[in-house]
């Protein structure tokens, strides 16, 4: 069985308005309508959330969150939880982006969040990443740190639950050139797999992992199939909707 690849735009704080969201979203519903081996999933800002899920019923482009809170409830004003974002309509939960932890989200807040998204029935779709490549390889240790630091006591019945996303600071919200080369990310794709089957034995090798940090047109298909990853998430280029699209088909045609 070929596993669907799948392909995650990360909106960040972006659009502006709700009618730029639902301009963005309208061709990539009809994009997703014909892909056959790709899975398609869109992270807006939480306001758009709800209207954005109501407006696309009917259609193959699943929703997901960009964060969530490591509580499912009480006095934490501003936040909003992983029951929450599930009854609004999110599948996935984007978890531990480099730009949460810069702003100071750890291992240990990033681990109660898988756990809680687990539970809400969500896919947790965990971010690690150096934030530099050193030549000595210091960063394996680093990347290894984060995922156990932050998959703790998963149990192994729902590792198939998970989706890893590898983004890699350096690479990340920068010019096409400038992501990492298909074959050093191969190379760290075996790494992750390889951690992963290290704790939960063969089974890890099977956790998606995506690969995010500058993709685009020109070097998306090249990314997942040199590579060698499940999918891409996607910032920057996810906001241009032809050219999401230009990625999605070279994708589910690779
Ligand atoms: P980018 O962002 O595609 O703009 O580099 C990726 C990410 O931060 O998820």
């Amino acid at each position: 069985m070929t596993l669907k690849k799948i392909i995650i735009g990360n909106w960040k704080m972006n659009p502006v308005t709700l009618d730029e969201a639902k301009a963005i979203l309208r061709p990539v519903k009809r994009t997703a309508q014909n892909l056959r081996r790709t899975s398609v999933v869109v992270a807006p800002p939480f306001p758009f959330l709800i209207p954005l899920v109501l407006s696309l019923r009917q259609s193959k482009v699943r929703f997901g969150v960009q964060d969530i809170f490591w509580e499912n409830e009480g006095a934490h004003t501003g936040a909003v939880s992983a029951a929450m974002a599930a009854a609004a309509g999110a599948r996935y939960a984007i978890l531990g982006h480099s730009e949460r932890r810069a702003i100071g989200e750890t291992d240990e807040m990033i681990g109660k969040k898988l756990n809680l998204a687990l539970r809400a029935g969500m896919t947790p779709v965990l971010c690690i990443g150096e934030k530099e490549h050193d030549g000595q390889g210091n960063y394996l240790a680093d990347l290894k740190g984060q995922m156990r630091a932050s998959l703790g006591a998963l149990p192994r019945k729902m590792l198939g639950s998970i989706v890893i996303a590898y983004e890699p600071v350096w690479a990340i919200g920068r010019s096409a050139d400038m992501a990492m080369k298909p074959d050093e990310l191969e190379a760290m794709a075996i790494f992750i797999r390889k951690t992963l089957a290290d704790s939960y034995g063969e089974d890890g090798r099977n956790v998606p992992v995506l690969y995010g940090g500058s993709v685009s047109v020109e070097n998306a298909a090249d990314i997942v199939s040199r590579g060698r990853v499940d999918g891409l998430l996607i910032g920057r280029e996810s906001l241009v909707a032809e050219n999401f699209n230009v990625i999605l088909r070279a994708i589910d045609g690779a």
